[in-house]
């Protein structure tokens, strides 16, 4: 190993700031993993880090390592943790806030209710997106090294696999037995919401606005449907029990609001801002009133989350999911990561080359 590695840095707040430093290499702790990191995921977030937008330094630093979609490769590891060399592993995001508050004190940081909760690569931690990197061995998951560099999905379906969760804690409050499931947004996330949607054998529907290209296809070769076109009368037409939506944009939460059917769970995935759009409030509570209409927002994802998500690509079709990466950037090159590319699904930093 050597002395000094790369990581990716950024200043939060300063539009651009991104850039690769040199630092000492981590020396782990007591509790701690020593991991080489392989791949990078890159996110909308990381694009929020990268405008300014989003985004919190440790305390007393001015500059934040970035990286929450990882996966590495284990150099050492503390003897009876269950991981040893050789194993590739995925860091969790989140860490409890330290007072903690009561749904970080049992384990559910990602409902943490202070908003103290910190996330690596995102808020006040440093995140993944390093030559190597340290973790505490409660905050890690194994992943299959079968799956290859596709084991950084890892993150993005722990976050889809904690929807589904709610969508289940949702449905079971009576009667459930759903049949099918409108996602919106052929992203990674609406793409791997899609594959779970498959795996507990649904009926299942993917919304996107690209007519051509890897999106339907990618769709078609999971088995589900693909649509373009006006939302309102997809949903019409597929009358749904679930929605989960991934996009944020105005016009799909609004539709997915109020489509009229009865006992639908809905699950709000997407950030977005700006689309100002005229609703009717009071008609579309009256309607989620009659409907028993359930509406949940999800984000993050807690352990056990991550151990669904690991089990979820383990009986994936690894092809498919390797088919999900379109780019994978070396990080001598890793501001080619932020530039849009028509075709992108998941792009990835090559963190060794
Ligand atoms: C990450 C989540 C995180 C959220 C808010 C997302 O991109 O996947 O883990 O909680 O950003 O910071």
């Amino acid at each position: 190993m050597t002395d000094t590695i790369r990581a990716i840095t950024v200043e939060p707040g300063q539009a651009d700031s991104l850039s690769v430093e040199e630092f000492n290499a981590p020396v782990p702790g007591d509790d701690e993993l020593l991991v080489r990191g392989l791949a990078l995921g890159v996110c909308g977030t990381d694009h929020d880090l990268n405008s300014g937008g989003y985004g919190w330094a440790p305390d007393g630093h001015k500059r934040l390592i970035i990286g929450h979609e990882s996966l590495g490769e284990v150099v050492s590891a503390p003897e009876g943790s269950g991981f040893e060399a050789g194993d590739h592993v995925v860091g969790v995001v989140r860490r409890p806030d330290p007072e903690p508050c009561g749904a970080c004190a049992r384990g559910e940081f990602d409902m943490c209710r202070n908003g103290k909760y910190r996330e690596r690569g995102i808020k006040e931690i440093d995140g993944f997106g390093a030559e190597q990197w340290v973790v505490h061995k409660d905050f890690v998951v194994k992943v299959d090294d079968a799956l290859g560099v596709a084991g950084a999905l890892l993150e993005p379906t722990s976050v889809v696999a904690k929807a589904w969760d709610q969508v289940d804690r949702l449905g079971n409050r009576a009667w459930f037995e759903p049949s099918s499931v409108v996602v919106t947004g052929a992203g990674p996330v609406g793409l791997l919401a899609a594959l779970i949607g498959k795996q507990r054998g649904l009926d299942v529907h993917v919304v996107d606005r690209v007519t051509e290209g890897v999106k339907p296809t990618l769709v078609a070769e999971l088995g589900a449907e693909y649509h373009t076109g006006e939302f309102r009368d997809i949903l019409d037409s597929v009358d749904p029990d679930i929605v989960i939506e991934t996009t944020g944009a105005g016009p799909l939460v609004g539709a997915a609001l109020t489509h009229e059917h009865p006992y639908p769970v809905i699950c709000l995935l997407g950030i977005r801002e700006g689309d100002k759009m005229e609703v009717d409030i009071a008609a579309a509570g009256k309607r989620m009133v009659l409907n028993n209409t359930a509406v949940v927002g999800s984000v993050n994802a807690n352990v056990d989350h991550w151990r669904t998500a690991a089990e979820v690509l383990g009986k994936a079709d690894h092809d498919w999911l390797s088919s999900l990466i379109t780019r994978t950037v070396p990080l001598s090159r890793f501001a080619e990561a932020f530039e849009h590319q028509d075709d992108d699904i998941k792009v990835l930093i090559d963190l060794q080359s």
